[in-house]
């Protein structure tokens, strides 16, 4: 078996992630070194994300990054055997920051390079555990851009079997923090308002619940939100309590969709990822679903939930191993099925 320190990089967004992932080592010490640059402060009075801004901000902080995590692995530059980076899906621009500094860095130091799919990184992350799960699982991938559930049959081996036919689940945690005020991304600040909020005051519909099958709809709960808030006095309290109503509506109906799933495939081992999997509400209501099962909920530390480069090192090592790695060409891909 080949020894290889795979140094990852993730730019598909708003958050610069940089990570050395150590093949030799395995399991979650195999994570020699990460670190992430949040672009959270440069977008935040735009409102969202601005692409251009992004790019630009990428291109300033990678190179330190990369010097930074390297440093910190105790690594120089020619110990790296492989390089790994996001190539989609996400802004163009900023994938191409990740993928030509990426591919440039292998193409001088003579190693091989590998594109990942951003979201097979969140998928794979859970694996970075001590008591790792095996496939066969099913996924939840819950993140600012999408929500999907997906049959894990092995490495590379996904099948679809439901997805979000509006907002993901994060996107729509963020509209309705902005529309009750809430400064970008509100995601992280409605579930810590909701965390004050009455339960029960205000109860929002569980979308496509009442109805076979395994896809999602998120953006009428925003809409709804919003007449509430529209016609309520607007204290503080309010705010909390809308906030948990619609935690408690979007919670509810990932969990009913993943029991539904670990149902259809008779599965009972969920592994969760991406940004919203950081939600402790999700956290507890899909570790309680599971044990009901006789079964368990995987889910990374909340700090492999959000967008890093140790996912995409783990994953992009994950596929090196399997023998793959690609001509020395840069393309991303902004929309991309995995
Ligand atoms: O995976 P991620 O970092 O980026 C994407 O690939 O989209 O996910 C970011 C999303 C955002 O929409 C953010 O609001 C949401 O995850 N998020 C949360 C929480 N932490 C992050 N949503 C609800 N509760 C949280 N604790
Ligand atoms: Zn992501």
């Amino acid at each position: 078996d080949m020894r290889m320190r795979v140094l990852g990089i993730e730019t598909s967004c708003d958050e610069t992630g940089v990570a050395v992932y150590d093949t030799d080592i395995g399991g979650p010490a195999g994570l020699r070194a990460h670190a992430v640059y949040s672009q959270i402060a440069l977008h935040a009075e735009y409102g969202g994300v601005v692409p251009e801004l992004a790019s630009r901000d990428h291109v300033r902080k990678l190179l330190p990054l990369i010097r930074q995590t390297l440093a910190e692995a105790g690594l120089g530059v020619g110990d790296i055997d492989a390089v790994a980076y996001t190539a989609g899906p996400g802004l163009v621009g900023a994938l191409l920051v990740g993928a030509a500094v990426g591919r440039a860095l292998a193409w001088a130091l003579e190693v091989p390079a590998i594109g990942v799919h951003h979201m097979e990184g969140h998928l794979l992350a859970p694996l970075l555990a001590d008591d790792p799960p095996a496939p066969p699982f099913v996924a939840l991938l819950v993140s600012g851009g999408h929500t999907q559930l997906v049959q894990v049959d092995g490495i590379g081996r996904y099948r679809l079997l439901g997805e979000t036919l509006d907002d993901a689940a994060g996107e729509a945690f963020d509209k309705t923090a902005k529309l009750m005020g809430l400064p970008y991304p509100g995601g992280p600040q409605l579930a810590a308002l909701a965390a004050h909020g009455v339960p029960g005051r205000f109860r929002f519909a569980r979308p496509m619940t009442d109805r076979p099958g395994l896809d999602f709809s998120f953006s009428g709960l925003k809409t709804q939100v919003l007449l509430a808030w529209r016609d309520s006095d607007q204290s503080e309290q309010t705010r909390a309590d809308l906030a948990r109503g619609f935690e408690d509506a979007v919670v509810e109906t990932l969990a009913i969709k993943c029991a539904r799933a670990l149902e259809q495939v008779g599965g009972k081992t969920l592994v969760v990822a991406g940004g919203v999997g950081a939600n402790q509400r999700l956290r507890a209501a899909l570790t309680a679903l599971c044990q009901a099962r006789g079964g368990r909920a995987c889910f990374p530390p909340p700090a492999l939930c959000t967008d890093n480069g140790a996912m995409i090192a783990f994953a992009g090592a994950l596929r090196l191993a399997a023998g793959q790695c690609e001509e020395p060409a840069i393309t991303v891909w902004p929309r991309w099925d995995m």
